[in-house]
């Protein structure tokens, strides 16, 4: 069984206020933090690295049963959701998950041994997912699947937020669905209330969305709007689960 999940990308928001800018989009109902870590080789860009999760992690702690447990002012709490847009990922796994990462999406593109990799980020305690760019075969993931926590489903070309989403990509959302009915979907880059729609017919139940979020007048609003079209396709498709759950 899934569940409709928000994760604003971090990419969007005011960086000089990045504390503040996410216990906004949690409070207006994300429970995920998708944080996009670029290298400048894998993609042609450069955005954030461990410091800054270390920084955040103690400004959005990991759960609530954590968070009463410190004896202080209770924070908003978020999953960490480490998108590594990076070459040789494998490098980074141990720093990632000390840093407060919940999950690591690797990118398939950018490793020879995807399954040791993913034992390497258990090992370390933490989530493994993998992501593929737009013009990789969605077939690579069959084999790696059952060994995951969630697959990435690209609908953008990585290394930049704001671009157009790409209606094209939703062929491999819905053999990924049909294949894995319970398995985590995510979809990254140009969500919003007008694509939403198309996404989450296709099977996607974990919605990365930066600009839609971050810009928004009512963000509360736009993830509201965004879970209710995923949580309506779950139902129909009977793989909606419990939640209450965590
Ligand atoms: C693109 C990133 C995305 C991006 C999404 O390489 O992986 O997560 O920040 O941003 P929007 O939602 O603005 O397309
Ligand atoms: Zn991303």
């Amino acid at each position: 069984m899934v569940k409709p999940i928000i994760a604003p990308s971090i990419l969007a928001s005011d960086f000089a206020n990045l504390g503040c800018e996410c216990h906004r989009v949690i409070n207006a109902g994300a429970e995920w933090l998708h944080i996009d870590v670029m290298d400048g080789h894998f993609v042609p860009n450069i955005t954030l690295g461990q410091p800054i999760v270390t920084s955040l992690r103690r400004a959005v702690p990991r759960s609530q049963e954590e968070e009463k447990a410190s004896g202080e002012v209770a924070r908003p709490t978020a999953f960490f959701d480490c998108h590594m847009m990076v070459e040789e990922p494998e490098k980074w796994v141990a720093d990632f998950a000390k840093a407060g990462a919940d999950q690591f999406t690797f990118h398939y593109e950018a490793t020879k041994d995807p399954l040791s990799l993913v034992k390497l980020i258990k090992e370390n305690g933490i989530k493994a997912a993998c992501a593929i760019k737009p013009g990789t075969p969605v077939d690579v993931l069959f084999e790696l699947a059952p060994y995951l926590d969630m697959a990435l489903v690209m609908t953008v070309e990585p290394g930049f937020g704001g671009q157009k989403f790409m209606p094209d990509m939703m062929p491999k959302v819905e053999a990924l669905r049909t294949k894995f009915p319970h398995m985590n979907i995510q979809v990254d880059g140009g969500l919003g209330k007008e694509t939403i729609g198309v996404a989450a017919k296709a099977g996607a139940n974990v919605i990365v969305a930066g600009t839609s979020v971050f810009t928004a007048s009512d963000p509360h609003e736009v993830i509201s709007f965004m879970k209710e079209e995923v949580r309506k396709e779950l139902k129909a498709k009977h793989i909606l689960g419990d939640e209450t759950k965590h």
